[in-house]
């Protein structure tokens, strides 16, 4: 085994953001190991991914108890790479990691009990082969556990050293609201909030990224890409062999309307004028809005990641160029 040794210039060229009203600072893209990352992938295509995206000042990187698939071999796969090659860096990584929807049968493998939530995170550290994850989230909202319940988990899971901050996911704007206000009376501030955001999905903008300006809570943003939807892949209206879209089971191939082929074609027209690849118009739109505190990236191979961190170079968009793009968001799909 080749020893990995870290790029001294990882820190050149990555900006980072302050996450809210904390302490941390996330990088500008973050890596999350959703697909890819499996059992069933490739394990040195993951961990060539994972090393080039901490040598380009990636330090953030993002998992979940049912990443895989199968559920639990993402964890499994990182907790590989940390121990073959980022062992001496764990002190530079923030590692995130989640639970919230079905991981094993039963009653309490699933939703916001603080016994899932317990127990799912002594899992997953396990898996990872670390002591502590640096930031652990509720991935979903539980319509029948009391809020209070969930939240004094992620409370009591931050006083008992398994993770040092505490984040949820897929919270609507009010029940961010709660969340946030019973975190903060406990005494462990919600740091983080992760949502799907994109330019073909805006749901954030009806009242969530208010509530996380106002609260001090960063935003890091899901399917940035829209799940290969925005970037060059599917632009012909075609659906290439080995895409996220040929497996059709999180990106289904109908949802490539010609009316959506046009409305990607005049988007890419923009970031071409621009000297730009769409998906990195797509990232630099993101960061656009401060309530961003990063933007959380996919990648099936090194050079499509390479590709997406050139978004943190050239200058971002100017205000003629946000209108042309909203122009084009309206069209129908
Ligand atoms: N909290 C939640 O509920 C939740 C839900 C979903 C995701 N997440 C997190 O967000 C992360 C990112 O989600 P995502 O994977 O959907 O993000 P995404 O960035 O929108 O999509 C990533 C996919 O797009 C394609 N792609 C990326 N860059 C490309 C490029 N330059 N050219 C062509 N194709 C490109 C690749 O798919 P192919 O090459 O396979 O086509 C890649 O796997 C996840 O890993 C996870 O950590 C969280």
């Amino acid at each position: 085994m080749t020893v990995y040794s870290a790029q001294e210039s990882r820190y050149n060229e990555m900006k980072y953001r302050r996450c809210g009203r904390s302490g941390i600072k996330l990088p500008e893209i973050s890596l999350g190991l959703w697909h890819n990352f499996g059992g069933v992938d490739t394990y040195d295509n993951g961990e060539s991914i994972i090393l080039r995206a901490f040598d380009r000042g990636v330090t953030h990187f993002d998992l979940a108890n049912n990443y895989g698939p199968p559920p639990g071999s993402a964890e499994t796969t990182f907790g590989r790479v940390m121990e073959r090659h980022l062992r001496p860096y764990r002190d530079e990584i923030i590692v995130s990691t989640k639970a919230g929807y079905g991981m094993w049968s039963g009653p309490y493998g699933d939703w916001g009990s603080r016994k899932y939530l317990v127990s799912s995170l002594d899992q997953s550290l396990k898996r990872m082969g670390l002591e502590y994850v640096d930031i652990f989230y509720h991935h979903r909202p539980d319509p029948e556990t009391p809020l209070e319940e969930t939240m004094g988990a992620l409370d009591h899971i931050v006083r008992s050293g398994r993770a040092l901050y505490a984040g949820i996911s897929n919270y609507g704007a009010e029940d961010t609201k709660k969340a946030v206000r019973i975190l903060r009376e406990l005494g462990t501030p919600c740091l983080i909030h992760q949502a799907r955001y994109s330019m073909l999905a805006r749901e954030p903008e009806k009242g969530l990224l208010d509530v996380l300006g106002t609260e001090g809570v960063g935003g890091i943003w899901f399917s940035p890409l829209a799940q290969g939807l925005l970037t060059g892949r599917y632009l012909d209206g075609s659906v290439p062999e080995g895409s996220r879209a040929s497996r059709g089971v999180f990106l289904k191939s109908d949802r490539l309307t010609p009316a959506l082929i046009a409305k990607l074609n005049a988007l890419n027209a923009v970031a071409a004028e621009r000297g730009e690849t769409l998906a990195r118009l797509a990232i630099k739109w993101l960061l656009r809005d401060s309530r961003t505190a990063s933007v959380l990236l996919g990648a099936s191979s090194v050079a499509q990641l390479d590709e997406n961190l050139l978004a943190l170079d050239g200058p971002p968009l100017q205000a003629g160029e946000l209108d042309r793009i909203e122009g084009i968001l309206r069209m129908p799909e």
